[in-house]
């Protein structure tokens, strides 16, 4: 897996806001879906275009418009929800793909609980959303998932990642890029990032 960090002054500021132990649940819900945007943003720079001939008040002139695979966005429950809006903002047609998987609490590894994908997933692109790239066992378990459904064109994206989980996946799927708005430190004993957010999913949903 390749990683890209995206750097620009409105994600850096947004993300020291999503750390802050004073952002409420209200904030943190939009800060993660405006960041969402920002992200999908980057991740979809390498779409194809191709010219066309629209009408203006000039007359005809040649412009632009996406051309090639269409887009699934396959979040990953529960906290992928979070990002979904960001995403669908950006693209509002996509189709949307759902998996769940949890971590086990004391192997880390991930259990799939649910899995519905859109009929056609094989024949688009794929990007994968979850704010926390960690142990990258779930992120993994999920490539795996639409790699099984021939997705040959599969992108990542994320809020923080840890060096630990990226490492995990660069091994096996060098041919998915990554978009993250942060590298953080390491990953601690219970698998959480460092500095990282905390539980994601709890923030998100308001669970603790
Ligand atoms: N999931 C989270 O929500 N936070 C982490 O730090 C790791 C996994």
């Amino acid at each position: 897996m390749s990683i890209k960090v995206i750097q620009h002054p409105l994600i850096e500021h947004k993300m020291s806001l999503l750390r802050r132990n004073d952002t409420s649940i209200y904030q943190f819900r939009s800060l993660v879906k405006e960041i969402s945007i920002f992200l999908t943003y980057e991740a979809l720079r390498s779409l194809e275009t191709h010219e066309y001939q629209i009408d203006t008040w000039q007359g005809k002139i040649g412009a632009r418009k996406i051309s090639g695979k269409k887009l699934s966005v396959v979040p990953i429950l529960r906290a992928g929800f979070g990002m979904l809006n960001g995403v669908l903002e950006v693209i509002p047609s996509a189709r949307v793909g759902i998996v769940g998987v949890y971590r086990d609490k004391k192997t880390l590894k991930p259990i799939e609980y649910y899995k519905k994908f859109n009929d056609d997933i094989s024949s688009r692109n794929v990007l994968i959303v979850d704010p926390m790239l960690a142990t990258g066992n779930s992120m993994k378990a999920v490539i795996e998932m639409v790699k099984k459904e021939n997705c040959t064109d599969i992108k990542a994206v994320c809020l923080v990642a840890a060096p630990e989980g990226v490492k995990n996946i660069t091994e096996d799927h060098n041919d998915v890029q990554l978009f993250t708005s942060a590298l953080d430190d390491h990953l601690n004993e219970d698998g959480y990032i460092i500095p990282g957010l905390g539980d994601a999913g709890d923030k998100i949903f308001g669970t603790k």
